[in-house]
């Protein structure tokens, strides 16, 4: 017989649970063989509940049940089951204590999910359904519940020992073994739980509230690791300091604590007052992080610690509504991110990922929308969909009802609902209530799944002076949504003069929000002197794909001139994609010279913001150009892009000297401030493109850079530039010596792996696979995993999408074996097979064989099922 598939779950099936749990107390015994998990919680039926006499049921996996009780008494056999992922226990009373003894191997746990170690300390991680491979519980976040936990361990393998909330109670036992107690105060859903033993460095520090109150901070780490700790802790003061000014939020506990763990699938997790973070994601110091890292730190510590409000206190009925805390707290850490840098930056960064791969997950088969209708594996929802999707819902919001307005709403919000599981619905009525703003029509953006199109025309009539501006609205078919109703777009606007100059709009100002509900609308604008170039979407006000005919010479006025810093950016991408698609599309290699002359402009300006200057002076990348193709032509797209930045490269040769010497830094002490920052950028950016046209004396720049370099930025900056360059030798010298350097930290040997499988020049199949033999890589840990595979897979895209279909062949090997080890990285590894729309009939063969073959190859996890399942359809 065959065996049953996975079944998706629907929203629309939601019943409220059959029974509260309103204390929950745990008993951990931790072993080098594994741990015994005693768990004793006080259950009531739901008054709310619409099944009076049902039986209890709870959610375990991999679970070894050894004893079961209620109320004291040894539960008779016949009056419970387990079955599959439930326990059932059959005519419970309407209030009760259950206690159940269980025992599970951390040790053997690869998913990286529930209890499992990770190098020498136990941890946990518990979203969206970890906690269930814990003990037997009801495993669902509208079921919150006080937590007392106590951890036993060895003493001397174990020194430190954490859970949520308090510590109340530690003492030494015998056989060497010591015990700690720990209450949270707040009650919580069990995926908020996590547990942390190891031994660990602490490194200290303090925040006072606005209420005056002390809160300890506390960052715990591998002893190597103690040397790491300052940014993380920065980060974390700035983020309470941001969370109590902008939106009036409090810490709530007397400790807040973060543990780095070098195997964890995500980023970090914001767990009750106990943080755990990927070290990749918290860990820095100067010789061993890069900018990019320093700023990535201070968004995650952000984004988990704003949790405690969005999500926390305020958390989600069912996981269909995870964008609920998901998507506001992306907004909530892009707004912290803007305030401690540059906001059009910060931006124009968000916008970058969103149109290359959120728009792309929304075009491709497991497109769904920012509350899905159904899934069967939770995992696979935590999309760029549910999080910056998410994120760009609420910050529309944020247009719709202003600042003011959105406090008062956020306000309420955590008012009414503190303590509560709720819905985006709640979310959404919070914000009408305090504007008046109907939002019916709105929340279709949580509804309906895939990218708007807006295709904008106008007309000037010199006789009227009026100026027409149209737009057409359309959203393309999803699987199992063909048609879309019309979305309420906030649409912002601006129009120039041939000055330059922004014209005054009918609202008084100089940028219009515009309220696009039809499929078709209209605007008239009069006494206009002459036709004036519009500036459409400005600030990227909506998350929809904008078509307007621009003209080159438009393009090049709007980079040099447009008011809104991300339209000046983005005009300049335009310019630079219509160029590269005029030359795939016509055959010829000739950078047109308004390309060249726009650019000459962008280096030679000293006076604009430099860190917008280095975002302008980077090419579109080929990511982004396949999202665009209708058929994506890989070779010639990464062909194109090449002569395109040698071309520039060689016409600005000067120009890019100029810049690379005017940004060189004196040698003060690294510091991670924006101008610092921006510097860093544009002479690594100079430094690349001179190096890409085999110039010897930017060689012997980038030779010395490398050398003597006191910061991660220069040193990979360099490093980067010799990877991408014609000098075979120096590239191959420079990475050897790279990894003497730095083989001891793991961080950095990422990044090694990363630059060298990012790249065609370094990472074709055969040096792949090579890079997979290597010491220091190592499958069971996923960010070695993705450094290697994933950055293959996702950016080398030459050699992945090789004529041969040797890429797509290896990456199904590989998604196979992980698959077994760890279902939701090998379902996150899968991703670039499942877009196979985007290229040749020829390699859609390829791709969909490579699916076919995982497919069929033996029992997958409902991960990797959903995945390929829904992608072969
Ligand atoms: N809530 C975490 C965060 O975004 C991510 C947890 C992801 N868990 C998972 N099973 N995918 O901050
Ligand atoms: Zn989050």
């Amino acid at each position: 017989m065959k065996e049953a598939q996975p079944q998706p779950i629907y929203l629309r099936d939601y019943r409220p649970p059959a029974f509260l749990v309103d204390h929950t107390e745990l008993e951990f015994d931790l072993y080098e063989e594994g741990a015994q998990v005693v768990s004793r919680l006080k259950l009531r039926r739901n008054p709310d509940s619409d099944n009076a006499r049902a039986s209890l049921v709870l959610d375990g996996v991999e679970l070894e049940l050894r004893s079961i009780m209620i109320d004291g008494v040894e539960v008779d056999a016949e009056r419970y089951s387990v079955e599959g992922e439930h326990l059932e226990v059959r005519d419970v009373p309407d209030e009760f204590e259950l206690e159940t003894q269980v025992w599970i191997k951390p040790q053997e746990n690869t998913c990286l999910e529930g209890l499992y170690k990770s190098s020498t300390m136990f941890c946990t991680q518990c979203e969206a359904e970890g906690f269930r491979r814990i003990t037997y519980y009801i495993d669902r976040p509208d079921v919150m519940s006080l937590f007392r936990t106590t951890i036993r361990a060895d003493q001397s393998l174990y020194p430190v020992l954490l859970s949520n909330g308090n510590e109340v109670e530690a003492g030494v036992l015998e056989d060497g073994r010591h015990f700690a107690v720990w209450e949270d105060p707040h009650r919580k859903p069990c995926y908020l739980f996590a547990l942390v033993a190891g031994d660990l460095h602490c490194q200290k520090d303090v925040f006072v509230t606005s209420s005056g109150r002390e809160v300890e901070l506390r960052m715990y780490v591998e002893h190597r690791n103690a040397n790491k700790c300052d940014h993380g802790l920065i980060s974390l003061k700035k983020s309470m300091a941001w969370d109590e000014d902008v939106y009036g939020r409090e810490y709530d506990l007397d400790v807040f604590m973060i543990v780095a763990v070098d195997d964890f699938n995500m980023g970090a997790m914001e767990n009750k007052g106990l943080n755990i973070f990927n070290s990749s994601c918290v860990l820095a110091k100067p010789e061993t992080t890069t900018d990019n890292g320093y700023q990535r730190i201070e968004a995650i510590v952000a984004h988990e610690y704003f949790h405690n409000w969005s999500g926390n206190r305020v958390t989600c009925r069912d996981w269909f509504q995870l964008s609920l805390k998901e998507g506001f707290t992306v907004f909530r850490d892009a707004q912290f991110s803007a305030d401690m840098g540059s906001d059009t930056v910060k931006r124009i960064e968000d916008v970058t990922v969103l149109r290359t791969a959120q728009f792309a997950e929304d075009a491709g088969p497991m497109s769904h929308p920012v509350r899905p209708a159904s899934f069967i594996e939770i995992s696979n929802f935590y999309t760029l969909t549910v999080y910056e999707k998410g994120a760009e819902v609420v910050r529309m919001i944020h247009t719709l009802l202003g600042a003011e307005k959105f406090r008062q709403g956020s306000d309420l919000y955590f008012s009414r609902f503190d303590g509560q599981a709720v819905t985006t619905d709640d979310f959404v009525a919070c914000m009408e209530e305090v504007s008046g703003i109907d939002l019916t029509q709105f929340k279709r953006w949580y509804e309906q799944a895939g990218t708007p199109v807006i295709r904008v025309t106008d007309f000037y009539d010199p006789d009227t002076r009026e100026y027409r501006l149209t737009f057409r609205q359309s959203c393309p078919a999803t699987p199992q949504q063909t048609e879309k109703l019309p979305f309420h777009i906030p649409f912002a606007i601006g129009l120039l003069d041939a000055s330059g100059q922004d014209i005054a709009l009918p609202n008084g100002a100089t940028t219009q929000v515009l309220h696009l509900t039809e499929p078709e609308q209209s605007l008239v604008f009069q006494n206009i002197e002459a036709q004036p170039v519009p500036s459409l979407l400005r600030g990227f006000s909506a998350p929809v794909r904008l078509e307007y005919n621009w003209s080159l010479e438009q393009l090049k006025f709007l980079m040099s001139h447009d008011s809104d810093g991300f339209n000046r950016w983005d005009a300049g991408q335009k310019l630079a994609i219509v160029v590269m698609q005029n030359m795939i599309s016509d055959g010829s290699r000739d950078v047109p010279e308004i390309l060249i002359e726009a650019y000459r402009k962008v280096i030679n300006d000293t006076e604009t913001d430099q860190a917008l200057i280095a975002k302008m002076l980077s090419l579109p990348t080929e990511q982004y150009l396949i999202e665009l193709a209708d058929e994506a032509d890989v070779q010639l797209i990464h062909q194109v892009r090449e002569i395109t930045q040698e071309k520039l490269g060689g016409a600005l040769r000067e120009e890019l000297k100029a810049c690379f010497q005017r940004n060189v830094q004196s040698s003060e002490a690294y510091a991670v401030d924006a101008l610092s920052i921006a510097k860093r950028t544009l002479r690594n950016t100079a430094l690349q493109m001179l190096l890409k046209t085999g110039d010897e004396e930017a060689l012997q720049w980038a030779l010395d850079q490398f050398q003597a370099a006191s910061n991660m930025t220069d040193q990979i900056g360099a490093l980067a530039a010799l990877v991408h360059s014609p000098f075979e030798n120096d590239r191959a010298q420079a990475l050897s010596s790279f990894y003497d350097q730095w083989q001891s930290d793991n961080q950095v040997v990422e990044q090694w792996f990363s630059l060298q499988s990012g790249n065609p020049k370094t990472g074709h199949l055969q040096a792949i696979k090579a890079l997979m033999q290597h010491a220091a890589f190592d499958i069971r840990n996923p960010n070695k995993t993705r450094s290697v595979i994933g950055v293959f897979a996702n950016q080398n895209l030459t050699c992945f999408h090789a004529e041969d279909g040797s890429g797509y062949e290896f990456l199904a090997d590989q998604v196979i074996q992980l698959d077994a080890l760890n279902p939701q990285i090998a379902s996150r590894l899968v991703t670039p097979l499942t877009r196979w729309r985007k290229y040749s009939e020829v390699r859609q063969g390829q791709m969909k064989l490579a699916l076919q073959r995982i497919k069929s190859g033996g029992k997958l996890s409902p991960d990797l099922f959903e995945v390929v399942s829904k992608s072969l359809v």
